[in-house]
């Protein structure tokens, strides 16, 4: 079991055909039923992540695609940062459930 509200970074390395890309999908498919936002990053052209594009918000698979995509999610976070400052809270997991942002 990963708790991600309180292990929010995490990379997964393995071998060759160790399993990685299983346990991703694995990941997405519970995911994929709660409130939260998803987006892929996938510098493969796509091949990982497309099939599972009509759950993601975005999916980058350039990386001209990602350079703007990731440009935007820190534009998400500064905007939570300064909402959590204005509530006094350090992280979104402080604030209030109506209303905290969609993971
Ligand atoms: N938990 C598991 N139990 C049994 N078989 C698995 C499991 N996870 C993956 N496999 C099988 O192992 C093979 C490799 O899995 P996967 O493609 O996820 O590996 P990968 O680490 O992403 O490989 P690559 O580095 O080539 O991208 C596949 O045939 C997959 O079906
Ligand atoms: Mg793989």
């Amino acid at each position: 079991m990963i708790d991600l509200r309180r292990m929010t970074h995490w990379l997964i390395t393995g071998a060759t055909r160790s399993g990685k890309s299983n346990l991703l999908a694995a990941l997405v498919v519970q995911w994929a039923p709660q409130r939260v936002a998803l987006v892929g990053i996938d510098l493969k052209g796509g091949l990982e992540l497309s099939f599972m594009q009509a759950r993601l918000s975005a999916l980058a698979a350039t990386r001209s695609e990602a350079s703007v995509l990731l440009s935007q999610l820190v534009e998400f976070a500064f905007e939570r940062m300064a909402l959590c400052r204005s509530l006094g809270a350090r992280d979104i997991w402080e604030v209030q459930e109506k209303r905290r942002p969609v993971r």
